[in-house]
Order: structure tokens, then sequence, then C-alpha cells
């Protein structure tokens, strides 16, 4: 059974062009309800702990210096079908390779700055969520 819940963080290239409201309008009208919100600057611990499954990828270093290059957005989100329907909308991790009109395709430039996470799995979803959100703050 799939579940109803997904998580996303809107990355500090996407909130540095301006475009977290179009990303946001975007994930609304596409059907998600935000269960909770926050704008957040992640220190080097809090980034390298969040991608702590990618620890021993060629990329990980790079990852955590972009991730903490600027501030995001972390929300925790609802729909049906969560956490495939979202990956839809945002499109392939490499933005070249995304459909049009996805996400990434619309407001992303490379894969390492490619404007949005989304949770690959109904298990992660809750461990990221569970990460970035105590109970008092999902409405
Ligand atoms: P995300 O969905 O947040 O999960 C892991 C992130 O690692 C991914 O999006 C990309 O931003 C990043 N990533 C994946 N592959 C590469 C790569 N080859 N080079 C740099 N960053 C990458």
């Amino acid at each position: 059974m799939t579940g109803n819940i997904t998580f996303t963080m809107i990355k500090p290239d996407a909130v540095r062009k301006g475009t977290t409201g179009a990303i946001l309008n975007d994930i609304i009208q596409a059907g998600f309800k935000i269960r909770a919100m926050k704008y957040v600057h992640l220190t080097q611990k809090q980034a390298e702990g969040f991608y702590a499954v990618h620890k021993e990828r060629p990329f990980f270093g790079e990852l955590v210096s972009f991730m903490i290059s600027g501030p995001i957005v972390v929300a925790m989100l609802e729909k049906s079908n969560a956490v495939a329907d979202f990956r839809t909308l945002i499109g392939a991790t490499d933005p070249s390779k995304a459909e049009e009109g996805t996400i990434r395709r619309k407001y992303a430039d490379s894969i390492a700055e490619n404007a949005v996470h989304g949770s690959d799995s109904d298990e992660n979803a809750h461990i990221e969520c569970g990460f970035h959100f105590s109970q008092y703050e999902i409405i």
C-alpha cells in the first residue's frame, strides 16, 4: 500500500533565484496539501545528517556545501500516492532529463543544483519529515 505523505525541500538555488513562490504554487496546484513548512538555513552537521545515506558518494561534499550555501524551505506534503506523484511532478534528478513542465525542468540548472528534493520512498518520507519537524509543527 502506498502512503499519503512526502517530504520536500526547495533548495538554495531555487530560493536564490526567487522561484520559491512559483514552486509552492505548482505543488499546491498539483493537489498537495501542506501539513508543515519552515524556512531554514541548515548547518553543516544538519545537512550531513540529512544526506547521510549519500556519504560514500563522490558528490557528497559538493552536495553538503551546496545545501548550506543559503536558506531553504522544508515541507511535509499530503496527497494520495504522495511519493510517486511528487516525483512525477518534480521530474528526473538531472533537469536536462526531466520531462517538459516538471519543476526541475522549469526551475533547475544542473544535477547538483536541482531546485527541489522529493522523498524516494514512504519509509524515507517519514524519516525525513521526522528529521525536520516535531509533532507540534505538523497540522
Ligand atoms: P536529491 O533528490 O536531493 O537527493 C540527493 C541529491 O544529490 C540529488 O537530489 C542531487 O541534488 C545530488 N546529486 C545526485 N547526483 C549528483 C551528482 N552526480 N553530482 C552532484 N550532485 C548530485
